[in-house]
């Protein structure tokens, strides 16, 4: 595996590549890689013929006082993970090379970047998007991996790619779950045994407010998302939105399209979210 460090290098070797009609697929990350990375690489590595990845805390999508001094940096087993995987090249960019002091453009997606997540988080997405739309410029992939627990950046990258015309095809891959249906993610790791073992309790609301949905039994998406707010009232943290929308725009759910159930939840020493995919009259995914 190749680790190169300046944006220059890695246009460079991916110009080979392409110029040997190699295409390329890239995932994203900030590290702290976990079995939800390892089924991105392996979608990846499956699907293109180059696997390259990025490592990047990236300051631009944290807000004050949220977690990004102390955001896991576990980079040998990072390392282990991606040769692991098959990659082929780490791009690992320097902050002070990617926003350099004069540094002044911001990627906005409007609309999807404004709600649930992006109320919650001001600023996130417009960081969100402008790194990745950085990397794309550098690596310039065929097909860019991403997962489905953070739903609604996927479904903002894929807004971005089509309104920038970038030409990159957007994968999304399945979430990742412990046994007990908590979805993986690099922030599980800040939970005390206690907030652990209460944590699943999103999951299993999420599904039984789908069978909701399915079986009619709560007949709208909306209500199915109020039956979630009262259910959630009552954990040991604080529900930050229990909302149904439009997997295409985040808007709200329209009749005859699959929904999408999702949660932020924040407990004393993590915020976690999660969503499932409720097909009308169909399976979740
Ligand atoms: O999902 C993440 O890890 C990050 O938001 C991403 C896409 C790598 C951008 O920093």
């Amino acid at each position: 595996m190749r680790t190169l460090r300046a944006a220059e290098s890695v246009r460079r070797l991916c110009w080979t590549w392409r110029a040997h009609g190699d295409p390329i697929g890239f995932v994203p990350t900030m590290g702290a890689l976990h079995s939800g990375h390892r089924a991105l690489l392996r979608r990846a590595r499956k699907e293109t013929r180059r696997v390259a990845a990025s490592i990047f805390v990236n300051p631009l999508q944290f807000g004050p006082g949220e977690d990004y001094d102390r955001y896991p940096r576990p980079f040998a087993s990072d390392v282990r993970i991606l040769k692991e995987e098959g990659v082929e090249l780490l791009y690992l960019p320097r902050a002070e090379r990617l926003y350099p002091e004069e540094f002044q453009t911001r990627v906005s997606v409007t609309g999807i970047g404004k709600v649930l997540e992006g109320a919650a988080r001001p600023g996130h997405f417009d960081g969100v998007a402008t790194v990745v739309a950085k990397l794309l410029a550098t690596v310039v992939p065929d097909r860019l991996y991403l997962g489905q627990k953070d739903a609604q950046q996927a479904t903002l990258l894929r807004r971005m790619v089509a309104d920038l015309d970038l030409g990159v095809r957007v994968v999304v891959c399945p979430t990742v779950r412990e046994p007990d249906g908590l979805a993986v993610s690099s922030r599980n790791r800040y939970l005390t045994p206690p907030e652990r073992d209460w944590a699943p309790a999103l999951y299993r609301t999420l599904s039984e407010a789908a069978d909701r949905i399915r079986s009619g039994e709560t007949v709208s998406p909306e209500k199915a998302a109020a039956w979630m707010r009262r259910r959630l009232a009552r954990g040991p943290g604080r529900l930050e939105y229990a909302a149904a929308v439009d997997p295409r725009d985040f808007g709200p759910p329209k009749r005859g399209r699959p929904v999408v159930l999702a949660v932020a939840y924040r407990l004393p020493s993590a915020r976690l979210i999660d969503n499932v995919v409720v097909k009308t009259g169909g399976r979740d995914r």
